[in-house]
């Protein structure tokens, strides 16, 4: 373990970080442990067990991705905790802007970020109340950067990296230093302005609304229309005549590649 200094100016996230070679998962080892102030990052090479969403795994190999975790504590009572998905996908959606060479970079409900319509980003949001300590919520951040094309084969098949969209090697610790920035800000702004704020910003980098997806929520499959995200930050689907919301779910869009449900 060692500490890095990004050299950047931020406001909630520390820009001395902790790096570690190895590591089990950056967000077990954030929940697991009291010492750490908010706006703590840790960053991995490399993760023996790295988590995803919906108690799947997620996987790279040495160096090629980004693996960090944030830490948030002391935060105001009744915050709405989603709004910190919803502001980190903004976030590394405008970081990852200068490394993208004008292929297309958006978000997709919930908490994933789409390079070309294919997942380059996945987000995993914990909590953890313990005792009388203060409720902290660690949001781990997946980068896909440096994996050459043909790691995204089998079950991995709708994942891509920086490099597989653009053909260019990224340096990580540029395009780390770029997204940190960027969810800095948009956490500042969420904190400043609220979670519908944040939600209005987010709507405006998914290209998806008004297009016809599948939402998978483990129990049932349902084809429609993606209406809106509502001010609770759940997705609103129009199946014939009907309205339904979701709070959790994959969503695949038709008719594109992104169908992106672990990678
Ligand atoms: C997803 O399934 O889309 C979310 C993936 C989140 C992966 C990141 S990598 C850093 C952090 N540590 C983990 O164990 N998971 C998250």
């Amino acid at each position: 373990m060692n500490h890095l200094n990004l050299n950047i100016k931020t406001s909630i996230l520390n820009p001395e970080i902790i790096h570690f070679e190895t590591i089990d998962s950056t967000n077990a080892f954030l929940l697991n442990r009291n010492e750490f102030k908010n706006g703590t990052v840790v960053l991995a090479d490399f993760q023996t067990t790295g988590r995803g969403r919906r108690g799947r795994s997620w996987l790279s190999k040495p160096g090629q991705s980004l693996l960090f975790s944030t830490l948030l504590t002391g935060l105001p009572p009744g915050i709405n905790l989603h709004g910190f998905t919803f502001a980190t996908s903004i976030g590394v959606t405008r970081g990852l802007q200068e490394f993208a060479e004008n292929k297309p970079i958006n978000v997709k409900w919930p908490n994933d970020v789409l390079l070309n319509h294919r997942k380059v980003c996945g987000i995993l949001v914990e909590t953890k109340t313990s005792g009388n300590l203060p409720q902290k919520i660690v949001v781990g951040v997946g980068i896909n950067v440096n994996q050459p094309p043909e790691f995204f084969s089998g079950e991995l098949r709708f994942g891509t990296s920086l490099f597989a969209e653009t053909g260019r090697k990224a340096d990580r610790i540029k395009v780390l230093k770029s997204v940190i920035k960027e969810i800095d800000k948009a956490f500042a702004d969420f904190l400043k302005n609220g979670f519908q704020h944040t939600i209005t910003i987010w709507k405006q980098l998914c290209p998806y609304i008004g297009k016809e997806i599948t939402i998978d929520t483990g129990k049932s499959k349902q084809t429609g229309i993606f209406r809106d995200v509502n001010d609770e930050g759940a997705l609103v689907l129009e199946t014939g005549n009907k309205i339904r919301t979701y709070f959790a779910g994959d969503v695949s869009i038709a008719k594109e590649k992104a169908y992106a449900p672990g990678n």
